[in-house]
């Protein structure tokens, strides 16, 4: 399956690099700020064409076309672009997520942004590579001293887990945030030590499933807001490199109570 996962992911990053900058339909989803574009439907449908190619009867959630299911054990969870608004912006931080699920957990998973070139992979229980270099979350254990990441949902007001806030408190707290628009960066980016840790809200499994095995190969930790175990259906990630998990979870949960 990694031959047609790598063949996948290098069809649709050209197909997304000879768009990049050019003209294109662009619309809106269920919110205004949502936005699909005719290079996200273009890099769907070279995907999904490519695996049933080779793998006619496995499963398939896709953002776009959504799931079409089968009797396999094996899904493919794809995210055509991560990062649409910025690519419909030409802004280079975007990227095609596929993540590889049999029996419920994530063997193998391509983040690949075809601008910058770089190519994270990771295959279970075997490590994480950016291009052919194996890759380790930072070693920092002081959040005061962490470089962190976030993104916000399309919509933030009356969200339970006060995003904004949240947000505020880090900021407050005299900690650098980044907010990139790309959540399979994000954690990608966190898995390679650049960012100490990640957190968001509202993420659907196509934005996180490649993202989420890379950041656990690259020796990340990977839960809930509540510090529970970390599932792609699940709603909240919080991804560091372990050593400040326990802080970040802290000021979450502190935000979520206290307001
Ligand atoms: C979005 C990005 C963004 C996150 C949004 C996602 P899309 O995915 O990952 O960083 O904040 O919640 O929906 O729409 O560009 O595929
Ligand atoms: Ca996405
Ligand atoms: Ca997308």
């Amino acid at each position: 399956m990694k031959e047609v996962l790598y063949k996948a992911a290098l069809e649709s990053g050209k197909i997304i690099k000879d768009y990049f900058e050019k003209k294109f339909e662009i619309s809106s989803k269920d919110v205004i700020s949502n936005l699909v574009t005719e290079v996200d439907k273009k890099s769907e449908s070279k995907i999904i064409e490519i695996i049933k190619e080779n793998y006619p009867d496995h499963s398939i959630l896709s953002e776009e076309i959504g799931a079409m299911e089968s009797e396999s054990e094996v899904k493919w969870i794809i995210d055509p672009i991560d990062g649409t608004i910025n690519y419909a912006h030409s802004i280079p931080l975007c990227c095609v997520s596929i993540g590889v699920e049999v029996n419920n957990g994530i063997v193998l998973g391509v983040v690949y942004n075809p601008i910058s070139g770089e190519f994270f992979f990771a295959e279970k229980g075997k490590g994480a590579y950016l291009n052919d270099k194996k890759i380790a979350v930072s070693k920092e254990d002081n959040l005061k001293k962490s470089l962190i990441v976030t993104g916000f949902p399309y919509n933030t007001s009356g969200n339970p887990h006060k995003p904004v806030q949240v947000f505020a408190e880090f900021v407050n707290g005299d900690i650098p945030v980044r907010r990139l628009g790309s959540a399979a960066l994000d954690l990608c980016w966190t898995a390679c030590g650049r960012f100490d840790g990640f957190w968001e809200y509202n993420l659907n499994p196509w934005d996180v499933a490649a993202g989420y095995l890379i950041m656990t190969e690259s020796g990340g930790q990977v839960t809930d807001f509540e510090g529970m175990d970390f599932s792609v259906y699940k709603k909240e990630i919080l991804a560091t490199n372990g050593s400040i998990h326990h802080q970040m979870l802290d000021v979450i949960q502190k935000v979520k109570r206290n307001g």
